[in-house]
């Protein structure tokens, strides 16, 4: 499956582009190259990402179909994206910041979804979750029709506070949860809250996108170290910042738990210092080897703000996320949010509600996890003829390959002509993060992304693309 260009966060690309490709200006054909290049190389454009025919790009832009069509070309030819008759022009597989090389002779085959942390959507709910809407819509009180409570409507905030206290072990009632739209845009309000205050502690590899997003609210990040044991968190003594954001139960993207001592930790370091740790819950409920670790708010629900969402439980299209905020943080947090719940529809929160609170939302996780572990399994399985390391635990959706020095980059440009979307190690890592955190080659396999019969499939293409780059034993 594919990701098109209009559902890859490439709205606000093709709005940038609108900006930097004025008509009538000139050179506009090597602007476009660059604002392409630049767009997949930081992953604005996703593999995977079907680019917009010639014709409606140019239409959009002001520029000659030509133009676009020899961008869409050379873009080819230097292996940024690929193209086929009738198939359209995607964007394949980068490492990170250097360039592909030369990518010919591009084979025509299907794409092969296997992006990191996408669940698999062809297993929507739809069924139940068009009932819960029904029903949402027909019981909703007028009153949730006109803008309420900022932190949310309180039929989802009572759901999710019995929801995260029962299956992950936050200490919460539904006054402290907030609803946003997905841990992206917490962390982006958690962005606003802390701006001003110092650099925020992220872990030295995770996800770039809430790096970026810090970012572009001028909030700067600060590397820490990830070992086996999960983040280095005594690294945070010797920094001068307010808060650390971390993925406890589940390292994003190595697959570690942060250390039972670490947990302890960081808690400390929070209480000494009066700083904050976001607990980035991401795909909490999927432990498929024993009870999921709990979340590590349960610790400090002072000093750590929860951060979850429906992204790998349903999907990341419907942009539903949850905090739970300490009461010393939560006006500061509804101030960053416009004081009003500008984000989350209130038709979708109270889907949402009844989704939880008829166990519809415990019955789809159930059936997944037994799923995804299955398709876990399988793949542990078929890589183990082939010369690559499996980090982390039997958990999420995702599973990390290192592979031997010097060979993402060719591996990951095999998958691409192959078809294959799968997400390198290299721009998981913080460029400022320092040589003494190791710096592994590797691959992270969305195993969970594909539907059930596109699997195996994707499997047996990224097995001959481990063959082919000589990684087989
Ligand atoms: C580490 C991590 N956190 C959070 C998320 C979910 O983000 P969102 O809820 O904004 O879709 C993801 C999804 O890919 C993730 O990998």
């Amino acid at each position: 499956m594919v990701t098109s260009w209009a559902n890859s966060g490439s709205r606000d690309l093709h709005l940038d582009l609108r900006e930097i490709i004025k008509p009538g200006a000139r050179g506009t054909r090597e602007l476009l190259l660059g604002a392409l290049r630049d767009a997949v190389r930081s992953g604005r454009l996703a593999p995977g990402s079907i680019l917009p025919p010639s014709r409606s790009l140019a239409a959009d832009l002001g520029l000659s179909r030509n133009t676009v069509a020899e961008a869409y070309a050379e873009l080819v030819n230097e292996g940024w994206l690929a193209s086929r008759q009738g198939a359209g022009t995607w964007v394949l597989n980068t490492g990170g910041a250097q360039a592909p090389p030369r990518g010919r002779g591009l084979r025509a085959t299907p794409v092969h979804n296997l992006m990191a942390g996408s669940p698999d959507v062809s297993e929507f709910p739809r069924t139940e979750w068009a009932a819960s809407a029904r029903r949402a819509l027909s019981t909703a009180p007028t009153e949730a029709l006109r803008m309420g409570d900022a932190r949310g409507r309180p039929e989802l905030r009572d759901a999710l506070a019995e929801y995260l206290t029962r299956a992950r072990g936050v200490r919460t009632s539904a006054e402290s949860v907030v609803v946003c739209a997905g841990v992206r845009h917490a962390v982006e309000l958690l962005g606003k809250v802390f701006r001003g205050r110092g650099p925020i502690a992220v872990e030295a590899y995770g996800l770039f996108i809430f790096r970026d997003a810090l970012a572009a609210l001028d909030v700067p990040t600060v590397p820490i170290g990830v070992d086996e044991r999960g983040a280095v968190v005594d690294e945070l003594d010797g920094l001068d910042t307010p808060a650390v954001l971390l993925t406890p139960a589940h390292h994003s993207p190595f697959g570690m738990p942060l250390h039972a001592e670490r947990r302890t930790a960081v808690v400390d370091w929070a209480q000494r210092t009066g700083g904050y740790v976001f607990d980035d819950d991401y795909d909490g409920e999927f432990r498929y080897d024993r009870q999921p670790i709990g979340a590590l708010q349960a610790l400090c629900p002072d000093r750590v703000i929860y951060m979850g969402s429906a992204s790998k439980s349903l999907s990341q299209a419907l942009r539903l996320g949850w905090m739970v905020v300490p009461d010393n943080m939560i006006d500061a947090v509804l101030d960053a949010a416009g004081g009003q719940q500008f984000y989350v529809d209130a038709l979708t929160q109270l889907t949402m509600a009844d989704f939880i609170a008829r166990g519809s939302y415990d019955k789809h996780i159930r059936r997944m996890r037994m799923r995804y572990r299955k398709r876990r399994d399988t793949l542990v399985e078929a890589l183990s003829g082939f010369d690559v390391g499996i980090s982390g635990l039997s958990a999420g959706v995702n599973l990390v390959l290192t592979l031997p020095d010097e060979t993402e980059h060719e591996v990951l440009r095999r998958a691409g002509q192959a078809g294959i979307t799968v997400q390198g190690l290299a721009i998981m890592r913080h460029p400022l993060a320092g040589p003494d955190v190791p710096n592994p080659d590797g691959i992270i396999v969305g195993f969970a992304a594909p539907a059930d019969h596109a699997f195996t499939p994707a499997v047996d293409a990224l097995l001959q693309v481990l063959r082919a780059s000589g990684l087989a034993r």
